[in-house]
C-alpha cells in the first residue's frame, strides 16, 4: 500500500510518499480501507520530536490517528464489525496511509447519511471536547468561555455548550467571529484584549473556561473563574494550579463516545467544519498549514475516493 512515513524527526519535507506492505488483521483486529485521514496538531508534534520525551516513535513511522473508511478485513474474535462497514474511528498503526490496522473498540459506524469525508473531521474532536467537557460539569444557563473557538476541538465544545443551553463566549481571530456567531458563541479576541472583551460580553461574570489555544489563557482567566472549573487540553503545567487538565495517552483512543456525536451529525445537529482537503501527497504543504495554527476546522487528507454517490450530511 501507499503511506507517507517518516524515517527521522524533521520538519514536513520528512514525509516520503513510499510502498510497504499492508499489514493484516490479526485477531481482534479490523483492517480499514482509508477514505479520508485527518490531520491533528498532535502529529506535527510527533513528527518534529518536540513529543519525543513522551511519546516513543519507531522508525519507518507511519503518523495520523484518525480517519474513516470501509472495513476490509476482519480478524479472529471481532464480532462488532463486518467487511463493507462503513466506519469512522482512531488507528495509532497510522492513518496517513490507504490502510489502517486497528482493535474494535476504536471503531464507530457512520451512519448512512454521514459522508466519510465529514465522518473523519470528527472523532478526536468529539471524543475530546466530551472527555475535557466532562471535567467542569456545566449546566444549563452557566457562561462558559471557550479558548480557540474556531479550531476542530474548541468549535465541537461550542456545539456540545450551546445544546446544553449555556450562554458560550468564543475567542479567536477576527476573522472567525462570524463563525463563531453562527456556531452560537459570542465572539471574543483572544490575548491582552481578552479581559476587557470579556467584562463587556459577560457583564455578569463567567462560571467556567474550557482551554484549547494555551498562550496563558488560564492565567488570564484564573482570576475571574474558579480553577477547578477551568479545563485545558494544551496546559498541562496549569494542573499545578488547581486546573482541570484533559490529558491522557493521545494514542490509546477509543471511540465509545463518538457514535451519539456522529449520529448528530448525521442528523444536522453538529458539524465540523471541514478547512481544506489535500491528496495523500500534500500531506506536507497540510502539516505546514496545521503548524500555522489559525485553521477554521479539520484539515483531511483524501487518501481515496471510496463513496460515488454524495450521501446527504
Ligand atoms: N489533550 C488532549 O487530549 C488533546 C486532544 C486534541 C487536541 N489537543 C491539542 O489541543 C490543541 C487544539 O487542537 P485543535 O485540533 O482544535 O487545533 P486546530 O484545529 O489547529 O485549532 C487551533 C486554533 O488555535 C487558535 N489560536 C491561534 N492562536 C491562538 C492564540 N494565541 N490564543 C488562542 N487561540 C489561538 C486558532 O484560532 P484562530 O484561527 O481564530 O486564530 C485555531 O482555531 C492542539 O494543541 C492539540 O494538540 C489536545
Amino acid at each position: 500500500m501507499q503511506a507517507q512515513i517518516i524515517n527521522r524527526f524533521g520538519g514536513p519535507e520528512a514525509f516520503e510518499l513510499t510502498e510497504v506492505e499492508t499489514p493484516p488483521a490479526r485477531a481482534g483486529e479490523v483492517r480499514v480501507r482509508v477514505a479520508y485521514a485527518a490531520v491533528n496538531p498532535l502529529e506535527w508534534k510527533i513528527r518534529s520530536g518536540t513529543l519525543s520525551p513522551m511519546i516513543q516513535t519507531e522508525f519507518p513511522a507511519i503518523l495520523g490517528n484518525e480517519f474513516s473508511g470501509i472495513v476490509d478485513e476482519v480478524g479472529a474474535g471481532v464480532a462488532q464489525f463486518a467487511v463493507g462497514d462503513r466506519v469512522a474511528g482512531f488507528a495509532p498503526s497510522g492513518s496517513y496511509a490507504e490502510y489502517v490496522v486497528t482493535t474494535s473498540d476504536r471503531l464507530s459506524v457512520v451512519p448512512e447519511r454521514l459522508s466519510l469525508e465529514r465522518a473523519a473531521a470528527l472523532p478526536t474532536a468529539a471524543e475530546t471536547a466530551l472527555r475535557a467537557l466532562a471535567l467542569i460539569d456545566v449546566q444549563a444557563g452557566e457562561t462558559v468561555v471557550v479558548n480557540a473557538a474556531a479550531g476542530s476541538v474548541g468549535s465541537a465544545v461550542v456545539q456540545l455548550l450551546v445544546a446544553r443551553g449555556a450562554t458560550v463566549i468564543g475567542t479567536g481571530s477576527e476573522a472567525n467571529h462570524g463563525y463563531l456567531r453562527s456556531l452560537g458563541a459570542m465572539p471574543v479576541r483572544y490575548g491582552p484584549h481578552l479581559t476587557e472583551d470579556l467584562a463587556a460580553a459577560a457583564p455578569g461574570g463567567v462560571d467556567a473556561a474550557f482551554d484549547g489555544g494555551g498562550r496563558g489563557f488560564v492565567d488570564q482567566i484564573l482570576g475571574l473563574v474558579p480553577a477547578q472549573r477551568i479545563v485545558t487540553i494544551i496546559d498541562f503545567a496549569a494542573g499545578a494550579k488547581g486546573v482541570q487538565v484533559a490529558g491522557g495517552d493521545p494514542l490509546a483512543l477509543t471511540a465509545g463516545a463518538i457514535g451519539p456525536v456522529l449520529q448528530l451529525a448525521a442528523e444536522g445537529r453538529f458539524a465540523t467544519e471541514i478547512d481544506t482537503v489535500v491528496s495523500l501527497a500534500e500531506l506536507a504543504g497540510a502539516h505546514l498549514r496545521s503548524e500555522e495554527g489559525h485553521l477554521r476546522g479539520k484539515l483531511l487528507v483524501r487518501v481515496a475516493e471510496l463513496e460515488a454517490e454524495a450521501v446527504q450530511a
